[in-house]
Parts: structure tokens; sequence; C-alpha cells
């Protein structure tokens, strides 16, 4: 059975506020964010901060040119519409603003349930970008190794770059903890593909169950080569939550 959300958790929650420098002021001061169940309503604009921001950025899909094949773009918009139906992707906003800060799609895996998303997927670029993932995944069984049935993961975390630099994509992550208590889970796993996501997720005490360099998939298939991708490693990192 796929994941679903219960009613007995309110929708949408905010999970998580904080404060970090505001872009629009001159001063460097601070403003209030918060993260917060994505709406039915943003659906739409959450994809275009993922195309505007995620696509030519995020390691792997720049390296695969997703946004220049129509097949391999259409098949990534269709993957996040997927993602955003289980209703558990948060989106960050500035206090008084609508605009979209950042997000992180997310998702929860549970045993036994194994989605084979390789075979809805034609493209090239798409289908070296699932692989690796799923890689990476199947070599450690975090669900043996954390001795859990069902663990909160994701797919893309994104934050619009006028907001970069700033600390919000590291307190997206602290967004996790409620997020986990709230629905009863014991673990939150990512493939963090960029250093940009990996060093926020260390500082919020996510730990590396498996890092494999981008130049060292090639000894696990020949076809998964990644020249001159801007990136250097992938990092399966995990946080156990008390
Ligand atoms: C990655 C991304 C989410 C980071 O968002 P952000 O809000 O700027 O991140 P934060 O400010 O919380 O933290 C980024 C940290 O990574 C560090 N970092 C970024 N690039 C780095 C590099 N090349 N080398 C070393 N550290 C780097 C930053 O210095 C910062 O750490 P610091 O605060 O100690 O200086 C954002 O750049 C993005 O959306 N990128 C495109 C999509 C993507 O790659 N997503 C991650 C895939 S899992």
């Amino acid at each position: 059975m796929t994941w679903e959300r219960p009613t007995s958790v309110p929708y949408p929650n905010v999970w998580w506020t904080f404060e970090a420098p505001d872009p629009d002021r001159d001063d460097g001061g601070l403003a209030t964010y918060r993260v917060e169940d994505l709406t039915e309503d943003r659906f739409e604009d959450a994809i275009k901060l993922y195309t505007e921001n995620f696509l030519d950025d995020e390691p792997l899909c720049q390296y695969g040119k997703i946004r220049h094949n129509p097949v391999a773009y259409e098949e990534i918009v269709g993957f996040w519409n997927y993602c955003l139906n289980e209703r558990i992707t948060i989106v960050c906003y500035k206090e008084g603003s609508k605009e979209l800060v950042g997000a992180n799609l997310l998702s929860v895996k549970q045993v036994n349930n194994k989605v084979d998303f390789s075979k809805y997927i034609r493209s090239e670029g798409m289908q070296k970008l699932v692989a690796v993932n799923e890689y990476m995944t199947d070599t450690v069984n975090l669900f043996e190794r954390y001795g859990v049935d069902k663990y909160l993961t994701a797919y893309g975390l994104s934050v619009n770059s006028r907001y970069r630099g700033r600390g919000i994509a590291t307190e997206i992550l602290k967004a996790r903890v409620p997020i986990c208590k709230a629905f009863g889970l014991r673990l939150t796993s990512t493939n963090f593909t960029a250093i940009g996501s990996q060093v926020p997720a260390a500082k919020v005490g996510f730990k590396t169950d498996l890092e494999i360099r981008y130049d060292e998939f090639v000894k696990v298939d020949p076809s998964y080569t990644f020249d001159g991708i801007k990136g250097t490693s992938i990092k399966l990192m995990s946080l156990v939550i008390e």
C-alpha cells in the first residue's frame, strides 16, 4: 500500500519558523520565514520554482540536460506532480509574502512497497538520474540498518536563487524533525547530490550512510559516466528522530 497522510495531522500545517536575512532589505536586517505544507492552489507555482531554480543548478539535472530534452522534461515534471499529490511536500514563505522562497519534495518510503520509477521513464538523462539514486538506496538497506518499516525521504531541495546563502536550506531541513514526529516516523534519509545541500544536512545532524563520487559510478556500470559534472559526490545521509 502506498503511504497516505493520516487525517489526524492538520493540513496545511506550519512546521517551522525562523529568522534569516531578508534579500529585500539593504541593511542586512532579518525577516521571519515559515515552513509549511504545500497546498494545491500553489502546486503550479511549486513546479515553476523547480523548473526555474533546480533544473539548471542541481548537478544530476544539469548534467543530464533535463530542461533541453522535451521527453526528460515532461518526465521530471510528471514525477514532481506525482510527489506533490502525496501532500507532504513543504514550502518556505517569508512572512507577509506569497513568493515561494524554497521547497522540499518529501515522500514516505515503506518497506516492501518499492515503486519502480524506471518503468515510467524513457529518456536517457532521467534513466541515469533514477539509476544512480536507486543504486545508493539499494546499496544501503535503510530499513534494516535503522530497524524501521518506513522513513521520510526527499526528491529535491530547492531555494529560490535570490534567497540563497542565507541558511534557508538548513532551516527547511530542520522542519523534517517536527514532521517526522507528527507522522510517527523515526528516520529521515535523502540522497544529497550537491555540496550546497550536503553542508546544511550535516549541520542539522544528518550522518552519511554512503558517499559515492560521481567519477566512481562508472565502476558500478560503464554507462554511468558524469564527466564534467558540477559536483563531487552523492551522499546518502540520515537523521534519526529521537
Ligand atoms: C543547494 C541549495 C538548496 C542551498 O540553499 P541555501 O539556502 O543557499 O543553503 P544554506 O545557505 O542553508 O547552506 C548552504 C551551505 O553550503 C555551503 N556551500 C555551498 N556551496 C559550497 C561549495 N561549493 N563548497 C563548500 N560549501 C558550499 C555554503 O557555504 C553554506 O554553508 P555555510 O552557511 O556554512 O556557509 C540551493 O543552492 C539550491 O536550490 N540549489 C539548486 C538545487 C540543488 O542543487 N539542490 C540540492 C540537491 S539535493
